[in-house]
């Protein structure tokens, strides 16, 4: 079981950002990730819809063989969580809302965050759920921002115009004086430069990925999953052994190595296969 990898799915090439940072703290794990690139956006589609492609994408990692799923996207993670969990019982699954939202509480002192996403994250209500589940006492703002994916997807994100875009949407935020605000979406982190101008160094950036990568290496640690034979990083930081990834994606592979790299900051050498994912039975 430990020798198997590491699920990573998203709707399409933004959880590349999640990816990055369980790298970063897992250089030696195996990782396979899914990116839905055929059918992405999800953030405008019903839950059913999600729901159902969520279902499939954790269905084709579980027959690449893994010991644990990240659900690297935002809006899956807020409708399709708990049916995947109900679902496909027996696998670990670690979404981006419970930790995103964990260090959104702890690092607030005002009691006041906001939460930006999708339309359908913002609409399911599952950060507020999740913050006010941890602490009641804590006001969430949301906004949807529909227009950031687009604008980062077609490397526009540190335009004049992504700014302006920013100014818009952050505005209502800026007003409620929130001291914290939750990246709700795996492009966001790109976003990151833009977003600290609008709001101003004293508003605390959470980027869920990093939170959902600690998460992951605590279950494994804590479970007797970490992969055999790693020996930890040498003095310089660096990690002896490199595990491998696999990259599947749903449409045609050329896109998602152009954004990919330029959310990874380098290139995806790995091989990146174009899979047609079917109904779980
Ligand atoms: N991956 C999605 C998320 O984190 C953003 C892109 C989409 O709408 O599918 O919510």
């Amino acid at each position: 079981m430990r020798n198997k990898g590491i699920g990573i799915f998203d709707s399409g090439v933004g959880g590349l950002t999640v990816l990055k940072e369980i790298r970063k703290l897992l250089p030696e794990e195996d990782i396979f990730y899914l990116g839905d690139t055929a059918r992405v956006p999800y953030g405008n589609r019903s839950r059913d819809t999600i729901v159902n492609y969520s279902i499939q994408n954790t269905g084709f990692l579980i027959k690449q063989g893994i010991k644990l799923l990240v659900v690297a996207c935002n809006t899956s993670s807020s409708v399709a969580l708990e049916t995947l969990r109900r679902t496909f019982t027996g696998l670990p699954i670690i979404g981006v809302i419970e930790p995103g939202s964990e260090q959104a509480v702890h690092m607030t002192t005002n009691m006041r965050i906001g939460v930006i996403g999708t339309r359908a994250t913002i609409t399911s209500d599952s950060y507020r759920t999740a913050i006010n589940l941890l602490d009641n006492g804590v006001k969430v703002f949301q906004q949807a921002c529909p227009l950031f994916v687009p604008i980062v997807e077609e490397g526009m994100h540190r335009t004049a115009l992504a700014g302006d875009v920013a100014e818009y949407y952050l505005a209502p935020l800026k007003r409620h004086g929130i001291d914290t605000i939750i990246l709700g979406c795996t492009h966001y982190p790109a976003l990151s430069p833009i977003i600290k101008t609008v709001m101003g160094s004293r508003v605390t950036l959470i980027n869920s990925g990093q939170a959902v990568a600690i998460k992951t290496y605590e279950y494994l640690s804590g479970h007797d999953l970490l992969k055999d034979g790693v020996q930890g990083p040498d003095a310089r930081g660096r990690s002896p052994v490199r595990g491998h990834m696999r990259f599947f994606v749903t449409d045609d592979p050329p896109q998602f190595k152009k954004i990919g790299r330029l959310l990874l900051s380098r290139e995806i050498d790995s091989n990146v296969r174009k899979v047609v994912l079917e109904d779980h039975e």
